[in-house]
C-alpha cells in the first residue's frame, strides 16, 4: 500500500515536473497531466505506467561480456536465464553463477528493446486452462499445486528453495522424482506450448503466473504478479534435509501422513474421537514445514483452506482419492465449512463398501488412509444421497488442532451470502502470493499485469 502510493506519488510529481520543464521552455503551450497516470477504478499505479517501462532482455545461451561490477569487468560467461527487469544469472566459464545486473552487461542498450506482454500470456493461459478432457474440466487445480510444489521448498534459515529455479523440469532431477511431485509432470508440459510462445519468460515465472491465473480464472482472488523469477541451468534443487523417513531423508514438502501410528485396524489406530494416533506428531510436521518458510498457524490455515477446495487426489499420483468439496473448480470457503459440519470417518483400501454404495472414487490405494464424509449404513449412514468428499489426516488437523481450528471456524462463516469469506479470500491471496515469492531475488518492483 505505502509503496503504491509512492509509486502513485512520483508520477503524480513527474507529471507536475515535465509540465513546469514543458511550460517553461514553451510557454504558451499548455501540457495537460499524461492521462496514463491517472487511475481508473481498479488500476493500479503500475498498470498505468507499466506498459511504458521496457527493458533489454538477453537471451538464454548468449554470450556476453561484463562491464562491471570493476571486479569482474571483462569476465565472460553466458546467459542461463531471462530475467526481466534488473538482473540476468550469467555463469562463467570457471562455471560460477552470479546475478549480474543489466547495466553491467556489455551491449546493453545497444539493442532493441524486448518485451514481455503479460496481458498476452495471461489470456494464452485462461484460453488454454478449461479442458474437458482432463479431470473436472480444468488444469486450474493442478497448475495451482505446481506453483505451490515449485515453491513451498524453501528454508528461510539458509534462504534456499522456492520458486525460483524450476528444477522440477528436468525429468531426471530430484525435484522431479520426487514422490510429492507425481502428477505434476502434466502440468510442466501442458505449459509447455504457452513457454515456447513466450521464449524470454522463465519456466518459474510462467509457473506461478498459470497458478495466480486459474486462481482467478476459478473464481478466486486476483493476485498481483511480479515477474523475474530466474530458472536454474541444471537440475540440482534444493536440498533434501525433510524428515527420514523408511531410513532415507526426504525433500522439504509436507508428508500426509507424517508421525502416526502404522495400521488400518480402525479398533486400534484411532482414538475415542476417530482422530488416527500421533496426530499431534503430524501437526508438528506441518508446523515444522510451515514455520521453515517463514508462515504462522493463521496463513496455514489459510493456504490450507483456499488450497485444497481445488481438484482431487489421484490413487495413480499419491494414492489419495477423491475430492475435497463438491464444486472442485469453483473458490468457495466449502473446505472449512464442510471439515466442521460433516461427520468425518477414516478409510483405508479395504474399504469396499465405498464401491457398493457408488463412492469408489474415494477408496484410496493400498497402504494409505484418509478420511470421508460418509459411513456405511450398518454405522448410521443413509448410503442414498451423501456427498463424495474426502480429507488428508494433513486437512483433519486443523480440525482437531485447537490453534488451527480457531481459524478453520473463522472461515467456515459464510459472511458474503455466497458460500465465501471475506478473511480467507483475503489471507489466501496474501499467504499464496508471500509462499510464491519466498527467496526470489530479482523480481521486478512493479508488476506489469496484475
Ligand atoms: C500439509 C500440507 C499439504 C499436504 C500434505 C498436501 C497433500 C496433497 C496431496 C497428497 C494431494 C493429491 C495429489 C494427487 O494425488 O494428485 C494434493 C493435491 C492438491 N494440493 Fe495439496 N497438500 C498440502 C498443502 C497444499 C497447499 C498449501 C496448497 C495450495 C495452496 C495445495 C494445493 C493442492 C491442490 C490444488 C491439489 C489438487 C491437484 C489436482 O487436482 O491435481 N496443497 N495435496
Ligand atoms: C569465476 O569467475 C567469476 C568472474 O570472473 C569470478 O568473479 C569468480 O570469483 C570465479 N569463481 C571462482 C570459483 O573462481
Amino acid at each position: 500500500m505505502a509503496r503504491r502510493s509512492a509509486l502513485l506519488l512520483s508520477a503524480g510529481v513527474l507529471g507536475i515536473v515535465s509540465w513546469l520543464l514543458t511550460s517553461s521552455f514553451q510557454l504558451q503551450t499548455f501540457v495537460a497531466p499524461r492521462p496514463s497516470t491517472i487511475l481508473r477504478r481498479g488500476q493500479t499505479a503500475c498498470h498505468a505506467i507499466g506498459t511504458k517501462t521496457r527493458e533489454l532482455l538477453f537471451q538464454p545461451g548468449q554470450r556476453v561480456t561484463l562491464k562491471g561490477p570493476p571486479a569482474m569487468a571483462g569476465s565472460q560467461g553466458i546467459v542461463v536465464g531471462p530475467a526481466l527487469g534488473n538482473a540476468f544469472a550469467i555463469q562463467f566459464d570457471n562455471g560460477s553463477i552470479f546475478h549480474i545486473e543489466t547495466h553491467n552487461i556489455e551491449g546493453a542498450g545497444t539493442q532493441a528493446a524486448a518485451q514481455i506482454d503479460f496481458n498476452a500470456v495471461r489470456a494464452d493461459l485462461k484460453n488454454l486452462m478449461d479442458d474437458p478432457n482432463w479431470d473436472d474440466g480444468s488444469y486450474g487445480p493442478l497448475l495451482i499445486r505446481l506453483a505451490w510444489h515449485s515453491s513451498g521448498t524453501y528454508s528461510k534459515y539458509t534462504n534456499t528453495g522456492g520458486s525460483e529455479g524450476a528444477a522440477m523440469r528436468f525429468v531426471h532431477g530430484a525435484e522431479a522424482k520426487d514422490p510429492e511431485n507425481a502428477g505434476l509432470a502434466h502440468a510442466i508440459k501442458y505449459l509447455q506450448p504457452i513457454k515456447d510462445k513466450y521464449p524470454l519468460m522463465s519456466y518459474s515465472d510462467m509457473w506461478i503466473l498459470a497458478a495466480y491465473v486459474a486462481i482467478e480464472h476459478m473464481g478466486g482472488p486476483s493476485i498481483e504478479f511480479k515477474p523475474g523469477r530466474v530458472d536454474t541451468p541444471n537440475e540440482k534443487g534444493p536440498e533434501w534435509d525433510g524428515p527420514v523417513i523408511d531410513g532415507k531423508a526426504s525433500s522439504r514438502l509436507p508428508h500426509a501422513e507424517y508421525g502416526l501410528v502404522e495400521g488400518f485396524d480402525r479398533d486400534k489406530v484411532l482414538d475415542s474421537e476417530g482422530r488416527i494416533l500421533g496426530w499431534e506428531r503430524l501437526a508438528q510436521h506441518m508446523r515444522d514445514v510451515f514455520y521453515r518458510m517463514g508462515f504462522n498457524d493463521r496463513e496455514i490455515v489459510a493456504l490450507m483452506t483456499g488450497g485444497h477446495l481445488w481438484g482431487r487426489c489421484h490413487p495413480e499420483h499419491s494414492g489419495y482419492a477423491g475430492p475435497w468439496v463438491e464444486e472442485m473448480t469453483k473458490w468457495s470457503n466449502e473446505y472449512a465449512a464442510d471439515m466442521i459440519e460433516d461427520p468425518w470417518r477414516m478409510v483405508s483400501h479395504s474399504d469396499t463398501w465405498l464401491d457398493t454404495i457408488g463412492a469408489e472414487e474415494l477408496r484410496p490405494a493400498p497402504g494409505k488412509r484418509q478420511y470421508v464424509n460418509k459411513f456405511p449404513p450398518a454405522e448410521g449412514g443413509s448410503g442414498l444421497d451423501d456427498p463424495n468428499q474426502m480429507m488428508l489426516v494433513a486437512d483433519m488437523v486443523l480440525l482437531w488442532d485447537p490453534a488451527f481450528r480457531q481459524t478453520l471456524e473463522e472461515y467456515a462463516v459464510d459472511d458474503t451470502g455466497s458460500d465465501d469469506n471475506h478473511a480467507l479470500r483475503r489471507d489466501f491471496a496474501a499467504a499464496y502470493k508471500k509462499l510464491t515469492e519466498l527467496g526470489t531475488r530479482t523480481l521486478t518492483a512493479c508488476p506489469f499485469a496484475h
